[in-house]
């Protein structure tokens, strides 16, 4: 699914990523843990394909193709998700808008005709069932005035209904109530297949409790420094990073 090989990047002549090697397969959940300013949102922003970052070395491949040359829309409609940390407000434009233009205009690229509106609606009533959004929620303006775990949730929701080849969790779970966190949780599980994979991007042990990764990965420095599988999780909750950062560095 993805390949991330000895991947270096910069940002404002800053390097950031110092040789990422990473591979998730089709049907699996990698967790990536850190310290903050690690580069974890880099890796994220930069699998997405936004431009700020700028690649010096190494190669991003999705299912084989190369993707350093594709534009973030075209990675999107190649199957990527990102969700963002910081997610952007539009007024005027509501949940329900946003998403059906975002599946249009990925069917369109794929040569599609746009999905029909009583599709849509099955849809949309499925995937908000399955999350438990309420119906008026889908009717606000698009992360005005949201509050952060609605936000967390609409970003779930837009991944249901795109159902990405990839998804990018960057944080999903920061500020989630117990509730919530257990319905996003949930909702990540049951649109996880053999087809598809998950890569979540987290502080917390508690996430992978709900979610449960099949690797762990440290990401330090801009570098994968440990992998391992969830215990790795439990174990950095135990001893925190500079466990991590004394075994690097001896
Ligand atoms: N657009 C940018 N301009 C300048 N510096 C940046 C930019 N993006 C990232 N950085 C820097 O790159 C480093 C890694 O940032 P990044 O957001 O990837 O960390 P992170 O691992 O996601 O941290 P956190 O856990 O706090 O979210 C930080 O030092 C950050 O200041
Ligand atoms: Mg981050």
């Amino acid at each position: 699914m993805l390949k991330i090989e000895n991947l270096h990047a910069e940002v404002e002549g800053k390097a950031i990523l110092k040789g990422i090697n990473l591979e998730v397969k089709a049907g699996e959940v990698h967790a990536i843990m850190g310290p903050n300013g690690a580069g974890k949102s880099t890796l994220s922003s930069i699998i997405a394909g936004k431009e700020e970052y700028e690649v010096t070395s190494g190669s991003i491949e999705l299912e084989g193709e190369d993707i350093d040359e594709l534009a973030p829309e075209e990675r999107a409609h190649a199957g990527v998700f990102l969700s963002f940390q910081y997610p952007v407000e539009i007024p005027g434009v509501t949940v329900t808008n946003f998403i059906k233009t975002a599946i249009n205009e990925s069917r369109k690229a794929k040569g599609l005709e746009e999905m029909p509106a009583k599709d849509m609606l099955k849809k949309i009533r499925e995937k908000s069932e399955l999350l438990e959004i309420d119906r008026k929620f889908l009717s606000r303006s698009l992360n005005e005035g949201f509050s952060g775990g609605e936000k967390k949730r609409n970003e779930i929701f837009q991944m249901a209904m795109l159902e990405p080849k990839l998804a990018i969790l960057d944080e999903t779970d920061s500020g989630l109530d117990i509730d919530a966190l257990r319905i996003v949780s949930n909702g990540v599980n049951k649109l996880k297949s053999k087809d598809n994979a998950v890569i979540v991007i987290t502080h917390y042990q508690r996430l992978l409790d709900y979610i449960v990764p099949d690797y762990v990965h440290v990401l330090h420095d801009g570098k994968i420094v440990k992998t391992g599988d969830a215990s790795l999780a439990l174990k950095l909750e135990e001893k925190g990073y500079d466990w991590i950062k004394e075994e690097v560095n001896s």
